[in-house]
């Protein structure tokens, strides 16, 4: 995260306009790390350095951000593991913010994983209402019939309901497997796999390749880069959220 200049900082932060700030400082009323700071042109990184005035903390709003990750296989979706497997935030390297995973991917599951640190966008990302179509490519063994292939665009009975219709067409066949891709806006745990099993075609490999507008292109698998500019206020207008990109990029 970029450096910005305490006095900037302090006024961001609500605790006094920059120049009122300036006084703060001089006034020897400012600590960073734990020593007094004087000089104007100091710089901090929020979200790193400790700034007290008065002695006390202040509390920096955390800036939204929004992040699209190319999530590999044999990484859990969580936080943190109980079982000390790896998590998709071992692959996070130099994000100073507290983000977390929008949604699930399976551990064997790879392709488009959201974290953020924006709690409604998570909620409304995720919740069946808002309808965001998050689309996969499943590799399945076996062939998928055109009585399946149906099954699945109406809907099959699985064990929490019928799933909602879903756009699914086959990409191509191979000897014993099939690969399909397939649009669902539920996201139930499991769903894509639990589908095909309900119609004896199990899947081998699953990747999702996009959520709404968003898709995977330019990001590599493990890699991650944050939304920004459009891409970020088209996603924000299919919510119903006025995203801004806060980091500066827009
Ligand atoms: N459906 C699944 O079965 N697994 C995922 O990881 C995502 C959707």
């Amino acid at each position: 995260m970029e450096q910005e200049r305490l006095q900037k900082y302090l006024a961001s932060a609500g605790v006094a306009s920059r120049r009122a700030s300036e006084t703060l400082m001089k006034e020897g009323r400012v600590s960073v790390n734990g020593k007094i700071v004087t000089e104007l042109g100091t710089k901090v990184t929020p979200g790193v350095d400790k700034v007290l005035v008065d002695g006390k903390p202040v509390q920096q709003e955390e800036e939204l951000v929004y992040i699209l990750m190319n999530k590999p296989a044999g990484y859990v979706t969580t936080v943190k593991d109980t079982h000390d497997r790896m998590t998709v935030m071992d692959l996070l390297t130099d994000v100073p913010y507290r983000v977390f995973p929008v949604g699930r991917l399976d551990f064997e599951t790879e392709g488009l994983l959201l974290l953020t640190n924006d709690g409604e966008f998570a909620y409304r990302m995720t919740h069946p209402k808002f309808k965001m179509v998050k689309t996969y490519v499943a590799t399945v063994q076996g062939n998928v019939t055109d009585e399946r292939l149906a099954m699945l665009r109406n809907g099959v009975q699985l064990e929490d309901g019928m799933t909602a219709p879903a756009q699914v067409n086959i990409i191509r066949r191979e000897n014993h497997k099939t690969v399909v891709e397939i649009a669902i806006h539920e996201g139930r745990n499991r769903q894509v796999r639990r589908m095909f099993k309900a119609v004896k075609n199990p899947v081998l490999e699953l990747k999702r390749i996009s959520i709404g507008p968003l898709t995977l292109k330019g990001v590599g698998v493990g890699e991650y880069r944050y939304l920004q500019g459009a891409e970020l206020k088209k996603t924000g207008q299919r919510l119903g959220l006025h995203l801004t990109d806060s980091r500066g990029t827009n």
